[in-house]
């Protein structure tokens, strides 16, 4: 019995690993086991034997079950103690910073005006930027000749060996969507058309790409009085102040009679402020839409007339936001970014408020 003991005790200590505790605990204890034989045997003795053996048998089957327990419970012990000192992780460290982007100028003033023209009843229309040159000056009234398409500086694109039509262009202005919105959607209409347009410049206040929101409203009795309260209204709630604008008769080709406006400010301290003073600052072109132009677009001039204008957006950014050079809007300079950029959170509207 004691060999019996030593064996298996010793047996159990060694073991392993739950495979090898199971297979131990048949060869002892289980229906065919070692101990369970020698209890079947119990039945032979003497009832003195009998009286002895059968407990110390039972203390010696009780004794392998809780060796087999405990070494099962320390295994496990250890396989949890390996685990936790894999998978550790310290709760109490600091979070990695993850730098968030920054919405671009050009983009939160793009979606301010779109804001404040929509409650005005402008839809967001679009075009391409690679434009032909009927949309871009034929249509707007600027025939081969004009000297409109010298000022211009424009990037034309090579044409296929063989074809015989004018060169594409990089759109010059978003004029042309006015073309395309009144051949697409007819009168009456009222949209405006934010987006990129090229020119061959480059100075403080001249990239080769940037932004123009055009403007277009056809109707039958639209005048250059809806014009100048349309665009009033538009720069007092962009600039959070009431703005007075001043008219300038000028020329374009696809407007007449046309005009270029001012919005007042001062220069006080250096710095320009929009909304105060005597001075004027040239923010846009307009004018009432040439009967040429509409017809160009499939409208009839006899019925329908309405006014157009363009306006530079890096411009009124730059005014709003103060930013003093152009060229660093199209630099991709992180720390410029993070400086002028805006949170993404921070959408505009009109009544929810516009950015500061
Ligand atoms: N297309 C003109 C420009 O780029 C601006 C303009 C638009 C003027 C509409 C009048 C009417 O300068």
């Amino acid at each position: 019995m004691e060999e019996l003991r030593h064996k298996y005790i010793a047996a159990i200590a060694a073991a392993a690993d739950e495979v090898a505790i199971e297979s131990l605990r048949v060869q002892a204890v289980g229906k065919k086991g070692e101990i369970s034989l020698r209890m079947r045997e119990l039945g032979k003795m003497s009832p003195e034997e009998r009286q002895t053996a059968g407990p110390a048998l039972n203390a010696l089957k009780d004794e392998i079950n809780s060796a087999l327990a405990a070494r099962k419970a320390s295994l496990a012990d250890v396989a949890l103690e390996e685990r936790l000192r894999a998978e550790w992780l310290d709760v109490t460290l600091p979070g990695r910073p993850v730098r968030r982007g920054t919405v671009h100028p050009v983009s939160q003033v793009t979606d301010e005006v779109t804001a404040i023209f929509a409650d005005m009843g402008f839809a967001v229309a679009e075009g391409p930027q690679i434009e032909t040159d009927w949309h871009n000056f034929d249509a707007l009234n600027i025939p081969g000749h004009h000297p409109a398409r010298a000022e211009m500086d424009t990037f034309y694109l090579a044409r296929p060996q063989g074809a015989n039509r004018p060169p594409h262009v990089l759109r010059t202005h978003t004029s042309p969507v006015q073309i395309r919105s009144m051949l697409s959607e007819g009168a009456p209409l009222r949209i405006i058309c934010p987006g990129r347009v090229y020119r061959s410049d480059y100075d403080q206040t001249h990239t080769p790409m940037f932004h123009q929101v055009e403007g277009l409203a056809l109707d039958r009795d639209i005048t250059m009085a809806n014009l100048k309260w349309v665009l009033e209204e538009f720069f007092s709630a962009y600039f959070g102040t009431k703005v007075k604008t001043r008219f300038r008769a000028s020329h374009f080709p696809f407007t007449e009679p046309s005009a270029e406006v001012d919005i007042q400010c001062s220069w006080q301290g250096g710095t320009v402020k929009v909304g105060e003073g005597d001075d004027w600052l040239e923010v846009l072109g307009s004018g009432m839409v040439h009967p040429k132009v509409l017809a160009a677009g499939n409208i009839d001039p006899n019925e329908w007339q309405g006014f157009a204008f363009g306006m530079g957006i890096d411009r009124i950014a730059m005014l709003k936001y103060g930013i003093p050079d152009l060229r660093a809007f199209f630099d991709s300079d992180l720390r410029w970014l993070r400086h002028y950029g805006f949170a993404a959170l921070d959408v505009p509207t009109v009544h929810g408020g516009l950015s500061k």
